[in-house]
């Protein structure tokens, strides 16, 4: 079994590169189906996330070639499969998002429920409602959910919750509708703005992403193109709170600072300093952290994705914080591992009340999800002693060499494989 071992670590120091952004690959390699042409990635992170949607659009009959380091090269000319593998399916909740796709070229797609991160139930209703405004009948049974129909037309369609996942399934099953397609309180995240640029490069019709209403006029075809994924903004937020947390003075390099205001400003009010200089930020930490209140929010709030990296700061800030989730039910698995390190954290409902400790202690702990591991390894970095963290697949499914790249920031952290308990 492999963990990573991390020990109470000096004020990191240095650069980092962040890279392209999971949430943003996942969809763009998904709706890469739609095309007809040789299509090329740019800047795709080379994460288990990413392995895994290259395996489910192969298994689908599309060409994927890994060119170079953050490069592929997909062709799905001969996509020929509506069917999307269980195994695949329950390995990462993302393949759903080629459902849309698969409506929008074949007219039909069939797969099992979803698995994924264990953050609360995560229904996919919306999704389901945009492909039925569409006109695709929907079955669910067996634990399978099967879309199909002759042809797809353009309609009006209102997210009761500006859901990521469903907007993007909804943008790229209306590529090729009939007429035009409104998704009303659609999701605003930078991620939605890179899917749309990128299928208007293959030749779709899409405008609005970044607001609430995406228009979507329907084309015949779409053919190929070449796209960069943008930069990480989690990654980017995570290295942030590294330096943060260990007072230390760290360049975040190759970031859009826009997308990441609300992490800045919480950082800020924390004490530290960020200075934005073109695409990099530099955070210098500092030695008397104050508490701060955070409540996730869809974008432009604080995203949910941050909020776990955040609260292990928090649990080293002098006074009472309180952080509010309200995006996910149940994303406070975390807290009971930080509580093993020392934290002072109480949960009551979607609130956790994080009360400054003068020093963390080094256990052992699991990571629940990508991002709670995230945070283990950050409170890791100035806990007394050292921190195992386990069940690091987690953390593998999101982060590029997170251990190398802190390392490289003169962090005391190494993977290691140590016997199953
Ligand atoms: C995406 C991100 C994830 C991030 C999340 C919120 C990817 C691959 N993942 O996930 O990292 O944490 O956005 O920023 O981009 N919901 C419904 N019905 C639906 C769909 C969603 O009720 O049909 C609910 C969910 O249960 C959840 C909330 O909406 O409570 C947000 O989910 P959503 O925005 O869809 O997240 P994902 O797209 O799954």
């Amino acid at each position: 079994m492999e963990i990573i071992l991390v020990e109470k670590s000096p004020p990191l120091k240095g650069k980092v590169r962040i890279n392209g952004a999971k949430n943003s690959a996942l969809p763009i390699l998904a709706a890469s189906l739609l095309g007809t042409e040789d299509i090329i990635l740019e800047d795709v992170p080379r994460i288990k996330d990413v392995e895994i949607m290259c395996e489910v659009l192969r298994s689908l009959g599309a060409k994927v070639e890994v060119l170079d380091e953050g490069l592929i090269k997909i062709n799905s000319k001969d996509l020929n499969n509506h069917v999307t593998r269980y195994d695949l399916m329950n390995k990462m909740r993302a393949s759903l998002l080629v459902m849309g796709p698969l409506l929008a070229r074949l007219g039909k797609s069939k797969s099992s429920l979803p698995g994924g991160c264990a953050i609360g139930t995560r229904p996919i209703d919306l999704h389901l409602k945009g492909f039925k405004a569409l006109g695709a009948n929907i079955e669910t049974e067996h634990g399978n959910i099967e879309a199909y129909t002759d042809k797809l037309i353009g309609d009006k369609i209102y997210l009761d919750f500006p859901s990521v996942g469903a907007t993007e399934n909804i943008m790229m099953a209306a590529t090729m509708a009939e007429g035009e397609t409104i998704i009303d309180n659609a999701a605003m995240e930078p991620e939605i703005v890179d899917l749309q640029n990128f299928l208007n490069k293959l030749g779709a019709d899409i405008r609005g992403a970044g607001t609430s209403t995406i228009k979507i006029k329907g084309v015949e075809k779409l053919g190929g193109g070449s796209h960069q994924i943008i930069p990480d903004r989690i990654e980017a937020g995570t290295f942030m709170v590294a330096a943060a947390i260990t007072g230390g003075d760290v360049i975040v390099d190759n970031v859009i600072s826009s997308h990441i205001k609300p992490v800045i400003a919480k950082l800020k009010e924390v004490g530290v300093e960020v200075i934005e200089n073109g695409d990099s930020v530099r955070v210098i930490g500092t030695n008397n952290p104050k508490a701060v209140d955070i409540k996730t929010l869809p974008y432009p709030g604080f995203p949910t994705d941050m909020a776990a990296q955040f609260m292990a700061l928090l649990t080293t800030c002098k006074g009472s914080s309180v952080v509010i989730e309200t995006v996910f039910e149940n994303r406070f698995m975390h807290v009971d591992e930080l509580k093993r390190m020392g934290a002072d954290i109480k949960i009551d409902g979607k609130s956790a009340i994080v009360r400054g400790v003068d020093q963390l202690t080094g256990a052992k702990v699991k990571a629940s999800d990508l991002r709670a591991g995230a945070a283990l390894i950050l409170a890791g970095l100035v806990a007394d002693g050292e921190t195992e963290v386990g069940n690091i697949y987690h953390i593998d499914r999101g982060y590029v060499d997170i251990e190398g790249r802190l390392v490289n920031l003169g962090a005391r952290i190494s993977r290691k494989i140590v016997e199953e308990e």
